[in-house]
């Protein structure tokens, strides 16, 4: 592996590790996990001795191989690997034929880990659908991999961890009469947006800041996902789960957590997570009678993007023609401590909208006095910006003066991007490995979050279970109904990001 162009990468070098993705013909693995990895070649963060072992059923490795070839292609054009260098990274890997059900599947894997410099670090990589975790965990367990005698054993899976509250719960249960929490690393791919991790640096390396991030400062706060995409090829997964479930619950309800959360005492994976899981004990239970006016469900119609047109999500392929699953979720949330009350944190997030943005908008009380205006318009509420995607970085809206002889203002934006070359920005994907390679879970998810998380929504889940109708919105618009009126007593209303 010596010919891979080594560019230097900040972050701690990783052990010699077998990776192991189980699922490796499937998706994931094409579109994030090899790029990634390559890409941590590259730069030194992962160990030119390290092995990649993909378990997969009927095919050749080489048939394999070429599909990974063919997926950098189409998903990572900008990584631009050569022949050379592919062949260079191909060595490193192998393969195990096998189904997931199958002891003599594991039994094989048993057989391909290979101890390097004496040493069986093993990281299990389940890239396939949840109902295989246990099923993975259980082989394992069997023939012993994850043991952790002779080197580290984790497992990584992905969400959803459940449906509801019961499924998480019994999922967790499961998985911890197999392997010690410890082992379990629940990837959000969202806590490994480098951008998201700057909102803690920001949060907790300034002094600026901390003083006015609490409820006598600030109004309400926005934590949004807005996408172009619609569901493209999951129906599948979409119709049982759903805006709510599929981003709210998981990615937006995390990143709540790390902008609420108090300053931890080190940040150690057990430190910061146990700041996270106080903020989700403290959200407010949402009573049935106020479900409608805290949450909104929308569904995608037909319309125009980009001059594209687009179908209805009744008509994609696999979606049932009279399906209410929304696409577009918003609810309200209260989070009951000193620091919080009174300050809406509303979190939303919708398929084909008019742009894929996500962001984190503070918005500050508006000033308690209008010196200036008389008679044009009062000044605007200041709103600090944390854009996670696409132009990670920062916004701060002010209110200044217009140019000449008048002192009216103007809305005037300070930006300050996250970095000056989108390139240097890491992929959540690789930050999430290279945790996992040093065993850093500070951004990944502990069993009692999950779980937490899932009983805050389990009513709104409840309600909305039996629904016969949706509201509908249509594709490249914000028209939604019910979000102006979420955002009624607040400073400025809907941010509708652009
Ligand atoms: C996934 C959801 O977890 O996150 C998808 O299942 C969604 O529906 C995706 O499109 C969004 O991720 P990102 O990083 O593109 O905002």
């Amino acid at each position: 592996m010596k010919n891979i162009e080594v560019s230097a990468c900040l972050g701690e070098p990783t052990e010699p590790a077998n990776i192991v993705i189980l699922g490796a013909g499937g998706d994931l693995t094409k579109r994030k996990l090899i790029p990634s990895l390559i890409k941590m070649l590259r730069c030194g963060l992962l160990h030119s001795e390290s092995r990649v072992i993909g378990v997969l059923k009927g095919r050749s490795r080489e048939g394999w191989l070429d599909a990974l070839h063919q997926g950098m292609l189409d998903y990572a054009p900008d990584i631009k690997i050569n022949d050379q260098q592919w062949s260079e990274f191909t060595a490193m890997c192998s393969m195990v034929d096998g189904d997931l059900q199958e002891e003599k599947t594991y039994q094989d894997l048993e057989a391909a880990l290979e101890p390097i410099h004496g040493v069986t670090n093993a990281v299990f990589y389940c890239a396939v659908p949840p109902r295989w975790y246990t099923t993975i965990a259980g082989g394992l367990h069997r023939l012993g991999l994850a043991h952790e005698d002779n080197g580290f054993r984790r497992v990584v899976i992905e969400k959803p961890f459940g449906m509801n509250l019961e499924s998480a719960q019994q999922l967790n249960r499961e998985l911890q009469e197999l392997l010690n929490e410890s082992q379990i690393y629940r990837i959000d791919h969202y806590l490994g947006k480098e951008s998201v991790q700057n909102l803690l640096v920001y949060r907790f390396s300034n002094s600026i800041l901390e003083p006015l991030w609490n409820r006598n400062f600030i109004d309400h706060i926005q934590i949004s996902a807005a996408e172009s995409i619609g569901i493209e090829y999951r129906a599948n997964y979409y119709e049982k789960s759903g805006a709510l479930r599929d981003m709210i619950q998981s990615h937006l309800m995390q990143v709540m957590t790390l902008v609420a959360m108090e300053p931890p005492v080190e940040f150690t994976a057990d430190a910061v997570r146990d700041e996270k899981i106080k903020v989700l004990r403290a959200v407010r239970q949402i009573e049935t009678e106020n479900i409608k006016n805290q949450a909104v469900a929308a569904q995608y119609g037909s319309g125009h993007i980009d001059d594209e047109s687009i179908k209805a999500y009744v008509a994609e392929d696999g979606v049932s023609v009279d399906s209410v699953a929304e696409t577009f979720a918003g609810v309200r949330f209260h989070i009951d401590n000193w620091r919080w009350q009174g300050v809406p944190f509303i979190l939303w997030t919708g398929k084909r909208l008019p742009e894929r943005v996500s962001e984190i908008v503070i918005r500050f009380r508006k000033p308690p006095f209008n010196l200036f205006d008389t008679h044009s318009n009062p000044p605007l509420p200041n709103s600090l910006v944390f854009r996670l995607h696409p132009d990670e970085g920062i916004a701060l809206r002010m209110n200044a003066k217009m140019p000449g002889l008048t002192t009216d203002t103007q809305r005037m934006v300070m930006r300050a991007p996250y970095s000056e070359n989108g390139e240097d920005v890491s992929d959540a994907y690789e930050v999430l490995l290279h945790d996992v390679l040093t065993g850093d879970a500070t951004l990944f998810s502990r069993a009692d979050e999950v779980e937490e998380s899932w009983s805050i929504i389990e009513p709104i889940l409840n309600a909305w279970k039996d629904r016969i109708s949706v509201e509908r919105y249509r594709s490249g618009t914000w028209d939604v109904p019910g979000m102006d009126a979420l955002f009624e007593d607040c400073e400025g209303g809907w941010h509708k990001p652009s």
